[in-house]
């Protein structure tokens, strides 16, 4: 079978080289790829959201199962796309993809089925917004409605603050239509973690628990980016908590969708947050994250695309995840001045010798190849996967590893997975927004 991965990250390479190791799958493409993919299959020039030019690639190369990665194609309608010229796809159609696209519709949906989220209120007027600051206590969260890179959350300690972000969602429009309604709801306390699960919309299964680290900095500091490392599996759950998430939520979820005769076909990833009354869900991605694939994925001992075609095909019940039980950190090199201003073509060096060290996997992000020599091209540049019978091996063997590579201006955290040796349910600080 001939495969598509769409999208270029270090989530996509990884995406790639767990396909390849599936009997079934003998050619993949990935649109556009990047430099480490180029190495490994084949990178077509188009771009992720190019979804008319991915679909006639597509019927011309007689592809017979298409990935996505990132959530851009997912919310312009790529599967239904896909779907009208009889060609297989995974992750769920146009509608469910609001799960992601839309935080109203995920919140309005949690609401429906008794999931454990914030409590919240719907705005479409910057007035009424301002109004109810006036009845409600301090710190609040207030969410444009639409994707916006992961930039349209605001955590605010008093009206003051409030009150800008709605002006900054609503009346300066900084994420355009993504700010056409808003979401003022409650701040939480507690630790964030994600679980990630493949749904056929009547069955899960779900991957390890992760953590993600948003923050550019040590400790949680600096601003929000794509995420700089994740670990897996997180020792804030046990197997009840982890039971309590796939039947108080996932289940819940899609089952309530079938009711209403939609299937929800993918992966569904929860953003929780561990508090006291226990989890409760900040959002609903439709994907795979990115660094959390490259700690999950890598544990799954099965075949990748097996499950993605029992998923398709409504089959799940009949699939069995397998899983390496060590622990998985990913440590994520960045160019100097990421998430904001960055230089590129910077020559990276020692790659090939991470590449060859054991219990240690490189994925590559914002990179090119060119005349010989692999080139930075972009924010996020290389994920560094240790493997480890601890978590604390496996970060060590990662930071060795990190060591072995340069490039001019790299950026990394050195705490990744630090988070791992909190307490259970220690407190954290609700994050202030930038
Ligand atoms: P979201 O895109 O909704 O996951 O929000 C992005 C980030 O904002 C999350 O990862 C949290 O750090 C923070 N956040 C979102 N909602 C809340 C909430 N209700 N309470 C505290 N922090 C939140
Ligand atoms: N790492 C967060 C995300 O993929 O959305």
């Amino acid at each position: 079978m001939k495969v598509l991965v769409v999208g270029s990250g270090a989530r996509e390479h990884c995406l790639v080289d767990k396909l390849f190791q599936s009997p079934k799958v003998d050619k993949i493409y990935i649109a556009p790829g990047n430099g480490g993919t180029s190495q490994l299959c084949e990178n077509i020039d188009i771009e992720a959201d190019d979804i008319e030019s991915l679909v006639k690639f597509a019927v011309a190369k007689d592809v017979g199962l298409t990935v996505v990665g990132p959530e851009i194609p997912l919310a312009k309608g790529i599967v239904d796309k896909f779907k009208d010229k009889g060609l297989k796809i995974f992750g769920p159609n146009q509608e469910l993809a609001q799960l992601e696209s839309s935080k109203v519709f995920a919140k309005e949906l949690m609401e429906k089925y008794n999931i454990p989220t914030a409590s919240f209120q719907v705005f479409n007027q910057p007035n009424s917004a301002k109004e109810y600051l006036k009845k409600i206590n301090f710190p609040v969260v207030v969410k444009a409605d639409g994707l916006a890179a992961g930039k349209g959350v605001m955590v605010c300690e008093n009206k003051e603050e409030a009150k800008t972000a709605i002006d900054t969602i609503m009346v300066e429009k900084k994420f355009g239509q993504a700010g056409n309604n808003l979401i003022i709801e409650d701040c939480l306390k507690g630790q964030e973690f994600s679980v990630l699960a493949f749904s056929d919309g009547e069955t899960i299964l779900p991957l390890a628990a992760s953590q993600d680290h948003k923050r550019a900095f040590d400790n949680d500091r600096g601003p929000n980016t794509g995420g700089m490392g994740a670990y897996a599996p997180t020792p804030l759950l046990d197997k009840q908590g982890f039971d309590q998430i796939i039947d108080g939520i996932f289940y819940p979820l899609i089952k309530g969708l079938k009711k209403e005769n939609k299937l929800y076909k993918g992966i569904l990833y929860a953003g929780l947050m561990l508090t006291d009354n226990g989890p409760s869900v900040l959002e609903f991605n439709v994907r795979f994250g990115d660094p959390e694939a490259q700690v999950v994925l890598p544990k799954l001992k099965g075949d990748l695309a097996d499950i993605i075609l029992k998923t398709i095909g409504g089959k799940l019940s009949e699939a069995k995840i397998e899983e390496d039980l060590r622990a998985c950190v990913c440590v994520v090199l960045a160019s100097g001045g990421y998430p904001n201003k960055y230089q590129k073509g910077k020559e990276i060096k020692g790659l090939e010798i991470a590449q060859k060290q054991r219990d240690i996997l490189v994925y590559q992000a914002g990179t090119k190849k060119e005349a010989g020599k692999i080139l930075t091209n972009g924010g996020r540049v290389l994920s560094v996967v240790g493997f480890g019978s601890t978590i604390k091996e496996a970060k060590d063997k990662a930071y060795k590893v990190v060591g072995k590579i340069s490039f001019e201006g790299m950026q990394y955290r050195k705490d990744i997975s630090d988070k791992a040796l909190l307490s259970p349910k220690s407190k954290v600080q609700c994050p202030k927004s930038n």
